[in-house]
This record gives C-alpha cells, structure tokens and sequence, in this order.
C-alpha cells in the first residue's frame, strides 16, 4: 500500500497561541518501502504519525492509502509507539490477539476462525520470543519485553501499513539490536510500508530504504536521503562500513545544522538527493 502525505500542516492552539508544529509536509512511502523520519525535538515527528494514523486531524492537507483519504484507524495499520501502550489488565497473549477482536478486523475477515486466531497469536508470539511468558501481564516484563509485545500486537492483524514511533528509543543498546534484527527479519519476509521515527541515525540508516530529514519546528522536509544498501547486507556490521559512515555524517551534519554555509549545505544537499543504489550484481 503506497502511503501519501500532501501538503499537511498542523497548528495547535494554546494559551500562549498558535503553535505551528509542521509547515506544508509532502512525503510519500511507496508499497513495501520502510521510511524514517529523522529531526530536532518538537519537530512535529510524533505529530506526524498520529496525523498518517488518523488519531489527529491535520490542520490544512492531508493522508491517503492508495488513494483513499485516511480518516481514522483501520485494521490495515499497524502502530508501535513510544511509550507503554499494553493493556495492564490484559495477558501478553490477551494483548496480541486483541486487534483481531475489533469490529473493523472482523469486517476485513481477519478474525476468522478462533482456531486460527490463536495459531497466528502463537506464531507471533514465538517470532518476538515471548511464547514462554503468554500468560504474563505487561507489569510483569521488561520494556524490551514489552516493546516485543507491542510490535507482535502491531502485526497480528497483517497491516499493510507499520507507523513507529522511536519504538526502540527506551531501550538498552543490546535489546534495542535485537529489536532491530528483529524488525529488519521482519520486513525481508513481508512488505510492509513503514514510517519510522527516530532519534538514531546509525538506526534510520540500518533499517530504511530512505532517511526524510525534518528541520526545526515547525517541521518541513529538509532532505530525503535514499539509503543504497540491499536488505541482506542490514547486519550491525554495516555500521562499520566507509559508505554507511560516510552517509551517517552526512545525516548527522544535516540534523546538526553543521554546516558553514548556505553553498556548502546545498552541495550536500544536491549530493545527497542524487545518492543512488550501487548497480550491477
Ligand atoms: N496536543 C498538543 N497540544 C498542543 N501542542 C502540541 C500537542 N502535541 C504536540 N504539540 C506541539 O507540537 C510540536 C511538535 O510536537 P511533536 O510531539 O510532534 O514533536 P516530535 O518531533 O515528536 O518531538 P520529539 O522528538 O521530542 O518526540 C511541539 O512544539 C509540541 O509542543
Ligand atoms: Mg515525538
């Protein structure tokens, strides 16, 4: 499913004002790409998601599917975000079937069979490592736990479409590289169109096929960085490799406004819009 964002922008009124959070964004992710989104904080990133998720309306502009306008939360998205959003109250099993309970996924004719449900819960919950703790309760788990947790309940409905919210952001290096291969074993098996936020350049370039870099708020599309790298060679190896290092202070000199000049800043601009993947094999 090919996810199109056209000319949103967002303002939210406070006390102290208008709060323009995000200044005219277009940004496309074709079927089965994995985007991420890169930028300063209050950028407008999370904003950005909830609009594409049709949890919050945009102020002028707007989202489509294939076409269709988004205007609320359907079965055909998956969404990981942030913080804890596991239900307490519910097992671990409970939370991952749970989506496939939903009025919207009966009409879609995922609910099925109950015999089938719990073979796609079970098999879910063996992919993220957590069959053994099945009938655990959130507060009984770690974060990286939880977060497996999430991503299993984020997928057992077969959405078309993955928004994440820096997912991975809480947790230690180690989990969060399992978290990581994870995912990108994921994405090699299903394409899955992902919008993915986050703070960690070395993360946004293992994973995606393209960086989006935001600027300042309000946020707007400063650069869109196409990543080469075919998806067997996404191992924590390549982050030692001289291309991904040479990208990775590429992005990072974007984001940190290091650059001296407004000439200098294009140059790399114009040298990394026209990046290309590597031809030939
Ligand atoms: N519900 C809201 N009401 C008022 N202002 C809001 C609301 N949500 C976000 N904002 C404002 O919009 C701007 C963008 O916030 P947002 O959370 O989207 O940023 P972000 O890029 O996700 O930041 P971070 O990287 O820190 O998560 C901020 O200035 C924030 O204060
Ligand atoms: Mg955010």
């Amino acid at each position: 499913m090919k996810l199109s964002i056209r000319g949103v922008t967002k303002s939210y009124a406070g006390r102290r004002g208008e709060t323009s959070a995000l200044s005219a964004i277009d940004l496309d992710a074709s079927e089965g790409e994995f985007v991420s989104l890169v930028g300063p904080s209050g950028c407008g990133k999370s904003t950005l998601l909830h609009i594409a998720a049709g949890l919050e309306p945009a102020t002028t502009g707007g989202v489509a599917l294939d076409g269709e306008p988004v205007l609320g939360p359907g079965a055909e998205l998956g969404l990981v975000f942030q913080q804890q959003t596991l239900f307490p109250w519910l097992s671990v099993r409970e939370n991952v079937r749970f989506p496939l309970t939903l009025a919207r996924s009966r009409a879609r004719g995922l609910a099925a069979a109950p015999d089938r449900q719990a073979a796609r819960v079970e098999g879910l919950l063996r992919l993220v490592g957590l069959w053994d703790f099945r009938d655990s309760y959130p507060g009984e788990l770690s974060g990286g736990m939880q977060q497996r947790a999430a991503l299993a309940r984020a997928l057992v409905a077969q959405p078309e479409v993955l928004l994440m919210d820096e997912p991975f952001g809480a947790l230690d290096a180690q989990t969060r590289e399992q978290m990581q291969e994870l995912l990108l074993h994921l994405i090699r098996r299903h394409r899955i169109t992902t919008l993915f936020v986050t703070h960690d350049v070395d993360e946004a370039l293992l994973l995606s096929d393209r960086v989006v870099v935001f600027s300042g708020r309000p946020g707007r599309v400063l650069a869109s960085v196409h990543v080469p790298f075919p998806r067997e060679a996404r191992a924590p190896e390549l982050k030692l490799d001289d291309a991904f290092l040479r990208l990775k202070r590429e992005l990072l000199a974007l984001l940190f406004g290091s650059a001296r000049s407004e000439a200098q800043r294009d140059r790399w601009l114009s040298g990394l819009t026209s990046t290309q993947p590597e031809g030939g094999s």
